[in-house]
Protein backbone atom coordinates (compact mmCIF):
# COMPACT_ATOMS: atom_id res chain seq x y z
CA UNK A 1 0.00 0.00 0.00
CA UNK A 2 1.44 3.31 -0.73
CA UNK A 3 -0.12 6.10 1.77
CA UNK A 4 0.17 9.55 0.83
CA UNK A 5 -1.79 12.70 2.64
CA UNK A 6 -4.28 14.58 1.27
CA UNK A 7 -4.08 18.06 3.19
CA UNK A 8 -2.07 19.36 6.61
CA UNK A 9 -5.30 19.16 8.42
CA UNK A 10 -6.68 15.59 7.78
CA UNK A 11 -6.77 12.72 5.31
CA UNK A 12 -4.89 10.25 2.96
CA UNK A 13 -4.48 8.70 -0.06
CA UNK A 14 -4.46 5.15 -0.49
CA UNK A 15 -2.94 2.87 -3.74
CA UNK A 16 -1.64 -0.32 -3.79
CA UNK A 17 -4.47 -2.25 -3.13
CA UNK A 18 -8.10 -4.04 -4.10
CA UNK A 19 -10.98 -3.94 -1.57
CA UNK A 20 -12.34 -7.13 -3.24
CA UNK A 21 -9.30 -9.25 -1.69
CA UNK A 22 -7.71 -7.97 1.50
CA UNK A 23 -5.89 -9.98 4.12
CA UNK A 24 -5.65 -9.73 8.02
CA UNK A 25 -2.05 -7.46 7.75
CA UNK A 26 -4.06 -5.17 5.03
CA UNK A 27 -6.91 -4.70 7.51
CA UNK A 28 -4.37 -4.09 10.47
CA UNK A 29 -2.18 -1.59 8.04
CA UNK A 30 -5.77 -0.03 7.06
CA UNK A 31 -6.60 0.41 10.94
CA UNK A 32 -3.50 2.10 11.82
CA UNK A 33 -3.34 5.03 8.80
CA UNK A 34 -7.17 5.28 9.93
CA UNK A 35 -6.35 6.75 13.22
CA UNK A 36 -3.30 8.69 12.20
CA UNK A 37 -5.46 10.51 9.05
CA UNK A 38 -9.43 10.12 10.36
CA UNK A 39 -10.07 10.40 6.20
CA UNK A 40 -9.02 7.46 3.73
CA UNK A 41 -9.52 7.32 0.02
CA UNK A 42 -8.79 4.10 -2.06
CA UNK A 43 -8.82 4.90 -5.27
CA UNK A 44 -9.57 3.24 -8.74
CA UNK A 45 -11.53 0.53 -6.59
CA UNK A 46 -14.83 -1.84 -8.17
CA UNK A 47 -16.82 -2.42 -5.18
CA UNK A 48 -20.54 -4.68 -5.71
CA UNK A 49 -22.67 -3.39 -2.63
CA UNK A 50 -22.03 -7.01 -1.46
CA UNK A 51 -18.26 -6.28 -1.14
CA UNK A 52 -18.26 -3.09 0.45
CA UNK A 53 -20.27 -4.24 2.95
CA UNK A 54 -17.78 -6.94 3.57
CA UNK A 55 -14.85 -4.37 3.83
CA UNK A 56 -16.69 -2.29 5.98
CA UNK A 57 -17.54 -5.11 8.31
CA UNK A 58 -14.32 -5.30 9.18
CA UNK A 59 -14.46 -2.15 11.38
CA UNK A 60 -17.10 -3.23 13.27
CA UNK A 61 -20.81 -3.66 13.62
CA UNK A 62 -22.97 -2.69 10.30
CA UNK A 63 -25.76 -0.46 10.41
CA UNK A 64 -29.10 -0.68 8.99
CA UNK A 65 -32.21 1.39 9.92
CA UNK A 66 -35.37 -0.87 7.64
CA UNK A 67 -37.61 2.53 7.63
CA UNK A 68 -34.46 4.45 5.42
CA UNK A 69 -35.82 5.94 2.15
CA UNK A 70 -33.82 4.58 -0.76
CA UNK A 71 -31.51 1.69 0.66
CA UNK A 72 -30.30 -0.86 -1.83
CA UNK A 73 -32.98 -3.08 -3.69
CA UNK A 74 -32.63 -6.35 -1.33
CA UNK A 75 -29.63 -5.19 0.66
CA UNK A 76 -30.98 -2.36 3.30
CA UNK A 77 -27.66 -1.84 5.11
CA UNK A 78 -26.40 -0.03 1.44
CA UNK A 79 -27.72 3.64 0.98
CA UNK A 80 -27.80 5.18 -2.42
CA UNK A 81 -26.80 8.38 -2.73
CA UNK A 82 -27.52 9.85 -5.77
CA UNK A 83 -29.10 13.02 -8.33
CA UNK A 84 -30.46 10.77 -10.77
CA UNK A 85 -34.05 10.52 -11.86
CA UNK A 86 -35.56 7.78 -13.15
CA UNK A 87 -38.73 7.63 -14.83
CA UNK A 88 -39.72 11.16 -12.67
CA UNK A 89 -38.66 9.96 -9.59
CA UNK A 90 -35.15 10.11 -7.82
CA UNK A 91 -33.38 6.92 -6.97
CA UNK A 92 -31.77 8.22 -4.26
CA UNK A 93 -30.89 11.05 -1.26
CA UNK A 94 -30.30 14.01 -3.36
CA UNK A 95 -28.56 16.18 -0.90
CA UNK A 96 -27.10 13.93 1.90
CA UNK A 97 -25.18 15.38 4.32
CA UNK A 98 -26.14 19.24 3.37
CA UNK A 99 -25.01 20.54 6.61
CA UNK A 100 -22.19 20.18 8.78
CA UNK A 101 -22.38 16.49 11.07
CA UNK A 102 -20.87 13.34 12.26
CA UNK A 103 -22.83 10.58 11.07
CA UNK A 104 -25.76 9.09 13.08
CA UNK A 105 -24.83 11.09 16.33
CA UNK A 106 -28.38 11.50 17.07
CA UNK A 107 -28.39 7.87 18.16
CA UNK A 108 -26.91 6.18 21.62
CA UNK A 109 -24.25 4.11 19.41
CA UNK A 110 -23.58 6.50 16.77
CA UNK A 111 -21.24 5.86 13.66
CA UNK A 112 -18.37 4.26 13.88
CA UNK A 113 -16.81 4.89 10.44
CA UNK A 114 -18.75 5.77 7.43
CA UNK A 115 -17.66 4.32 3.69
CA UNK A 116 -18.79 6.36 0.67
CA UNK A 117 -18.37 4.94 -3.09
CA UNK A 118 -18.31 6.59 -5.92
CA UNK A 119 -19.56 4.79 -8.53
CA UNK A 120 -20.24 7.61 -10.71
CA UNK A 121 -19.17 11.50 -10.39
CA UNK A 122 -20.27 14.60 -12.44
CA UNK A 123 -17.39 17.07 -13.05
CA UNK A 124 -18.26 20.07 -11.41
CA UNK A 125 -19.90 19.89 -7.92
CA UNK A 126 -20.22 17.19 -5.81
CA UNK A 127 -17.24 17.65 -3.26
CA UNK A 128 -17.32 16.69 0.53
CA UNK A 129 -15.79 18.47 3.24
CA UNK A 130 -14.56 17.53 6.67
CA UNK A 131 -13.40 19.05 9.79
CA UNK A 132 -11.02 17.89 12.09
CA UNK A 133 -12.17 17.63 15.52
CA UNK A 134 -9.16 17.12 17.22
CA UNK A 135 -7.46 19.75 15.79
CA UNK A 136 -10.25 22.21 16.80
CA UNK A 137 -10.23 21.03 20.41
CA UNK A 138 -6.68 21.72 20.72
CA UNK A 139 -6.68 25.01 19.69
CA UNK A 140 -9.99 25.78 21.00
CA UNK A 141 -9.56 29.14 23.10
CA UNK A 142 -9.33 28.36 27.03
CA UNK A 143 -12.14 30.42 27.64
CA UNK A 144 -14.12 28.74 25.16
CA UNK A 145 -13.06 25.26 26.76
CA UNK A 146 -13.40 26.53 30.18
CA UNK A 147 -16.57 26.67 29.89
CA UNK A 148 -17.21 23.73 28.20
CA UNK A 149 -15.61 21.17 30.39
CA UNK A 150 -18.30 18.50 31.61
CA UNK A 151 -21.42 19.67 29.34
CA UNK A 152 -23.09 17.47 27.00
CA UNK A 153 -25.04 18.93 24.09
CA UNK A 154 -28.62 17.38 22.80
CA UNK A 155 -27.92 15.93 19.84
CA UNK A 156 -31.90 15.78 17.53
CA UNK A 157 -32.33 13.86 14.62
CA UNK A 158 -35.62 15.44 13.35
CA UNK A 159 -35.06 18.76 11.14
CA UNK A 160 -38.32 20.28 12.11
CA UNK A 161 -36.56 21.09 15.91
CA UNK A 162 -33.55 22.19 14.59
CA UNK A 163 -33.70 26.12 13.34
CA UNK A 164 -29.89 26.04 12.10
CA UNK A 165 -31.34 23.27 9.67
CA UNK A 166 -33.78 23.64 6.84
CA UNK A 167 -35.84 20.84 6.22
CA UNK A 168 -34.33 19.00 2.77
CA UNK A 169 -36.24 19.78 -0.53
CA UNK A 170 -36.42 16.29 -1.46
CA UNK A 171 -38.85 15.40 1.41
CA UNK A 172 -40.81 18.92 2.22
CA UNK A 173 -43.86 16.90 1.35
CA UNK A 174 -43.31 13.85 3.30
CA UNK A 175 -41.24 15.89 6.04
CA UNK A 176 -43.27 13.77 8.85
CA UNK A 177 -42.55 10.38 7.11
CA UNK A 178 -38.84 11.45 6.95
CA UNK A 179 -38.27 13.39 10.28
CA UNK A 180 -40.89 12.19 12.35
CA UNK A 181 -39.87 8.33 12.49
CA UNK A 182 -39.35 7.48 16.41
CA UNK A 183 -36.02 8.10 17.08
CA UNK A 184 -35.07 9.50 20.46
CA UNK A 185 -32.69 12.52 21.14
CA UNK A 186 -29.01 11.71 22.96
CA UNK A 187 -27.18 13.46 24.96
CA UNK A 188 -23.39 13.09 24.79
CA UNK A 189 -20.62 14.91 26.21
CA UNK A 190 -19.40 17.92 23.85
CA UNK A 191 -15.57 16.74 24.68
CA UNK A 192 -15.77 13.37 23.48
CA UNK A 193 -12.83 10.56 24.28
CA UNK A 194 -11.76 8.88 21.10
CA UNK A 195 -12.49 4.99 21.36
CA UNK A 196 -9.10 3.85 20.09
CA UNK A 197 -6.63 6.34 20.44
CA UNK A 198 -8.10 8.06 23.88
CA UNK A 199 -7.44 11.80 22.21
CA UNK A 200 -10.08 14.19 22.99
CA UNK A 201 -12.14 15.70 20.55
CA UNK A 202 -15.06 18.41 19.80
CA UNK A 203 -18.09 16.32 19.43
CA UNK A 204 -20.90 18.49 18.29
CA UNK A 205 -22.53 19.71 14.79
CA UNK A 206 -25.18 22.26 13.76
CA UNK A 207 -27.10 19.44 11.61
CA UNK A 208 -27.88 17.59 15.12
CA UNK A 209 -27.08 19.48 18.38
CA UNK A 210 -29.62 21.94 19.04
CA UNK A 211 -28.81 22.69 22.71
CA UNK A 212 -27.01 22.14 25.88
CA UNK A 213 -28.46 20.00 28.30
CA UNK A 214 -28.42 22.36 31.82
CA UNK A 215 -27.84 25.64 30.71
CA UNK A 216 -30.66 28.25 30.13
CA UNK A 217 -31.61 28.22 26.52
CA UNK A 218 -29.98 31.79 25.37
CA UNK A 219 -26.62 30.90 27.07
CA UNK A 220 -26.87 27.49 25.28
CA UNK A 221 -27.43 29.15 22.25
CA UNK A 222 -24.73 31.70 22.40
CA UNK A 223 -22.24 28.95 23.11
CA UNK A 224 -23.06 26.97 20.38
CA UNK A 225 -22.88 29.56 17.90
CA UNK A 226 -19.55 30.03 19.05
CA UNK A 227 -18.21 26.69 18.90
CA UNK A 228 -20.07 26.24 15.70
CA UNK A 229 -17.91 28.89 13.86
CA UNK A 230 -14.76 27.76 15.66
CA UNK A 231 -14.98 23.96 14.52
CA UNK A 232 -15.01 25.17 11.00
CA UNK A 233 -12.21 27.44 10.60
CA UNK A 234 -10.68 26.58 7.31
CA UNK A 235 -7.04 25.22 8.99
CA UNK A 236 -9.03 22.32 9.92
CA UNK A 237 -10.83 21.21 7.19
CA UNK A 238 -9.94 19.39 3.78
CA UNK A 239 -12.35 19.32 0.95
CA UNK A 240 -12.37 16.37 -1.49
CA UNK A 241 -13.15 15.70 -5.66
CA UNK A 242 -14.33 12.91 -6.13
CA UNK A 243 -13.19 10.36 -8.87
CA UNK A 244 -15.07 7.50 -10.51
CA UNK A 245 -13.42 4.42 -8.33
CA UNK A 246 -12.84 6.26 -4.84
CA UNK A 247 -14.15 4.52 -1.63
CA UNK A 248 -13.68 7.16 1.10
CA UNK A 249 -14.05 6.05 4.71
CA UNK A 250 -14.09 8.83 7.69
CA UNK A 251 -14.03 8.41 11.30
CA UNK A 252 -16.83 9.68 12.46
CA UNK A 253 -16.15 10.24 16.54
CA UNK A 254 -13.06 12.77 15.60
CA UNK A 255 -14.85 14.97 11.94
CA UNK A 256 -17.27 16.49 11.16
CA UNK A 257 -17.91 16.55 7.18
CA UNK A 258 -20.64 18.34 4.72
CA UNK A 259 -21.99 17.43 1.05
CA UNK A 260 -21.08 20.49 -1.03
CA UNK A 261 -23.74 19.68 -3.62
CA UNK A 262 -24.40 22.10 -6.19
CA UNK A 263 -24.03 19.47 -8.72
CA UNK A 264 -24.64 20.69 -12.69
CA UNK A 265 -26.80 19.61 -14.90
CA UNK A 266 -26.48 16.99 -16.66
CA UNK A 267 -23.98 15.47 -14.07
CA UNK A 268 -24.72 12.83 -12.07
CA UNK A 269 -23.28 12.04 -9.02
CA UNK A 270 -23.67 8.16 -7.56
CA UNK A 271 -22.80 6.71 -4.62
CA UNK A 272 -22.74 3.72 -2.13
CA UNK A 273 -22.99 4.22 1.08
CA UNK A 274 -22.16 1.74 4.63
CA UNK A 275 -21.84 2.52 7.84
CA UNK A 276 -20.70 0.85 11.13
CA UNK A 277 -21.73 1.77 14.81
CA UNK A 278 -19.75 2.49 17.42
CA UNK A 279 -19.81 3.19 21.21
CA UNK A 280 -21.40 5.24 23.50
CA UNK A 281 -19.58 8.50 23.55
CA UNK A 282 -17.79 9.05 26.39
C1 LIG B 1 -23.16 11.00 4.18
C2 LIG B 1 -22.84 12.38 3.80
C3 LIG B 1 -22.03 13.81 2.02
C4 LIG B 1 -21.80 13.73 0.56
O1 LIG B 1 -23.34 10.17 3.29
O2 LIG B 1 -23.20 10.71 5.39
O3 LIG B 1 -22.84 13.23 4.63
O4 LIG B 1 -21.03 14.56 0.04
N1 LIG B 1 -22.55 12.58 2.50
O5 LIG B 1 -22.39 12.86 -0.09
MN1 LIG C 1 -22.94 12.29 6.64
Amino acid sequence: MIITPLSEALGAEVRGIDLRRFGDDDLEEIKAAFLKFQMLCFRDQELSPREQLEFSAGFGEIESRPDRPFTFPGIPEVSILSNRVHKGQPVGVINAGDFWHSDLSFGVKPCRATFLYALEVAKDGGDTEWSNMYAALDRLPLSLRSRIEGLHGIHVFDRRRNPRAEVDRQFKKNAENVYGVSIADAVHPIVRTHPETGRKALYISPRFVVGIEGLPDDEGQKLLDELFEFQIKPEFRYRHKWRGGDLVMWDNPCLIHIGRGKIKPPGIRHMHRTMVLGEKPY
